[in-house]
């Protein structure tokens, strides 16, 4: 039989035990709700957040730096096995296919008239890739693009 003393001496012992047991239950709930809100917050977040210099997060490749290619200029790329004709405007950079509708030659940039043309049979596109003329039966897939922090990205 105990004492009253060892009961005195239990009493707090347990009491001390029951409270560490509740302050660990206390994390694990806290931690678990953290954890549920950081888990429907993080996705939310990382869609509004802008993009900081890493490029767009959707499935856009970066094809060229802005300052190669020069206001009224153009470059040619390769991007997927696609051949691309890029012609900076003043106001933007446009994206076509660089292959012909008619029979696939791959088209220029002709600056001083602003048209696309084909070498092969005299095809000339406008800059949205609407056929001018010639034989081309189809105007030019053009493609999405962003310019961002001085990178030209591109979606195919
Ligand atoms: S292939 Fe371009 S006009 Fe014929």
């Amino acid at each position: 039989m105990k004492n009253t003393e060892d009961q005195n001496l239990e009493g707090p012992a347990v009491l001390k035990k029951e409270m560490s047991r509740r302050d660990f239950l206390d994390w694990v709930i806290k931690g678990g709700i953290l954890a549920t809100l950081s888990g429907m917050l993080f996705p939310a977040l990382a869609y509004l957040w802008p993009v900081m210099g890493h490029g767009p997060k959707v499935d856009m490749e970066e094809v060229a730096a802005l300052d190669e290619i020069p206001v009224g200029g153009f470059k040619k790329v390769f991007l997927g096995g696609s051949a691309l004709l890029l012609i900076r405007t003043a106001q933007e950079i446009k994206a076509f296919s660089a292959i012909c509708t008619h029979l696939g030659c791959v088209v220029d940039w002709d600056g001083p008239k602003r048209e696309i043309v084909c070498p092969c049979h005299a095809g000339v596109f406008d800059l949205e890739g609407r056929v001018v003329s010639g034989p081309p039966p189809r105007p030019l897939p053009t493609y999405p693009v962003k310019v961002i922090n001085g990178k030209v990205f591109i979606k195919l």
